[in-house]
């Protein structure tokens, strides 16, 4: 079901200044940013290595990011594996007894099919599945 490490997500509360940071102070390539309507973020995304950062700004109060960094502030956020079949990868997690926030997959970052775990069942780490678009 998990593949390798596709990014890891950081709740920002400013994004310019967070950008600067990845790009200017720890020198990586940004190399993409979009709006998620799905999830009320603006997110940039950062290469390293085959993976990525995964900067997410809240667009709204109502956003589940803007309710994490209410109770935890701004920081790691979550961990994305990429797998080749969401479909099953959820069928596969859902069998195992893990509680899903997503039971069918959202449209995420470029075009990606995602969907997340709820962390109740993954020790604390809100864990996101992602197939990248074809
Ligand atoms: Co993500």
């Amino acid at each position: 079901v998990f593949g390798r490490i596709d990014h890891i997500g950081v709740a920002v509360e400013d994004l310019d200044a967070a950008v600067e940071l990845y790009r200017d102070r720890f020198g990586m390539r940004e190399q993409h940013r979009e709006t998620i309507e799905a999830f009320d973020v603006e997110a940039v995304l950062f290469e390293v290595g085959e993976g990525h950062v995964e900067l997410i700004r809240a667009l709204s109060p109502d956003s589940s990011v803007a309710k994490f960094i209410e109770a935890n502030g701004p920081g790691l956020h979550h961990v994305a594996y990429q797998t080749s079949d969401i479909d099953s990868a959820l069928e596969q997690v859902k069998a195992a007894g893990l509680e899903l926030i997503d039971q069918e997959p959202r449209t995420g970052i470029r075009g990606s099919r995602v969907a997340f775990l709820h962390p109740r069942s993954t020790g604390g780490v809100l864990t996101e599945l992602v197939e990248p678009a074809h």
